[in-house]
């Protein structure tokens, strides 16, 4: 997987001064990727810092294993979603954290997984761990028209309704299959203007993030990430996606109070428990990259750094 080995990190000497690796220090990259931020972990905390890696995606652990060969005896890979990450690392026991969501360049530009709307002959796969799940073509065959045009409105796509009635239709002709079928009922409900994103860039984002239930594993990995951390250990998250951005401002900022409000409730004051913070913001707002980043790679545009110190 040549492409992910050239994969340029987004925000590295960000990442990098942000979780100010040490040697001796335990560090976590719940997304491995091709492994440039993980080597830059390693080589940060240089001789003795020790990294624990996963990723659901068993190509990009491939291409990580390779990246991170001049540190072996210094890490730990694993085939895993980072929400399970209790599982393997024990609780309070590292000095940082980080979670760099979204797919990497190898998944986006393999002819093979569906990810991309580029390659009309690709199976509608789209699972990050090919392992379980339902893939991208289950969902469109099998979803009723409410709930997919639920997904697509969640994900701003203001053709919703279009797009999932020509969904409907060609479907009852034929099952989904291929990216090319997609695309195809995707540009005839919306047809594309020159110069705009692709008209299918929204449904295949929002696809993605079903199948992969990638919401829901952020939600669960913030807490789990939280947890493996000792006092003073740093969380750095990297979001693309407004969605993902809101849900991790709002744990941090939630992390950073000092009271709870019951599940459920609105936070209104006569509801507030008052509580010991259990974190530091570090910066109010996110950190985006800087021109020069953007200019070098497109891909950098959209993130957000958010970084959070556990108390
Ligand atoms: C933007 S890339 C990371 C790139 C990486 N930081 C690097 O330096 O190459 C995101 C990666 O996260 C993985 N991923 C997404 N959600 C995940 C999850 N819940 N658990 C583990 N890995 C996940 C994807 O498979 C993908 O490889």
């Amino acid at each position: 997987m040549e492409s992910a080995l050239e994969h340029q990190p987004v925000l590295l000497t960000e990442v990098v001064a942000a979780l100010q690796p040490r040697s001796g220090g335990r560090y976590f990259d719940g997304t491995c990727g091709g492994g440039s931020h993980s080597a830059a972990l390693l080589e940060a905390s240089g001789p003795d810092g020790w990294l624990y890696a996963c990723d659901r995606d068993e190509e990009a652990l491939a291409a990580a294993s390779r990246r991170l060969a001049p540190y072996v005896g210094r890490f730990a890979l694993r085939q895993d979603n980072f929400s399970e990450v209790l599982d393997w690392i024990p609780a309070g026991s590292c000095q940082g954290a980080l979670m760099d969501l979204g797919v990497n360049s190898h998944q986006l530009t393999s002819e093979r997984r569906g990810f991309s709307f580029q390659f009309d002959t690709a199976r509608l796969d789209m699972r990050m761990d090919q392992r379980q799940g339902p893939t991208a073509a289950d969902i469109l065959n099998r979803w009723e028209t409410g709930a997919l045009e639920r997904l697509l409105w969640d994900n701003d796509e203001s053709h919703a309704r279009r797009i999932v009635r020509g969904v409907v239709e060609a479907r009852s002709a034929r099952p989904f299959e291929t990216v090319g079928q997609l695309v195809e009922v995707v540009s005839r409900a919306v047809p594309g203007r020159p110069g705009r994103t692709h008209p299918a860039t929204k449904v295949f984002q929002a696809l993605r993030m079903v199948v992969n239930e990638e919401l829901e594993s952020l939600r669960r990995g913030l807490e789990a990430s939280m947890a493996i951390l000792a006092p003073g250990g740093i969380l750095a998250v990297i979001s693309f996606h407004s969605g993902e951005d809101r849900l991790v401002k709002e744990f941090m900022r939630r992390e950073a109070r000092d009271y709870d409000v019951p599940p459920g409730e609105p936070d209104l004051p006569h509801l507030r428990r008052m509580r010991e913070p259990r974190a530091r913001l570090i910066h109010r707002k996110g950190i985006e990259p800087s021109a020069e980043e953007i200019a070098t790679n497109p891909r950098a545009r959209s993130a957000r750094l958010r970084v959070l110190e556990k108390l």
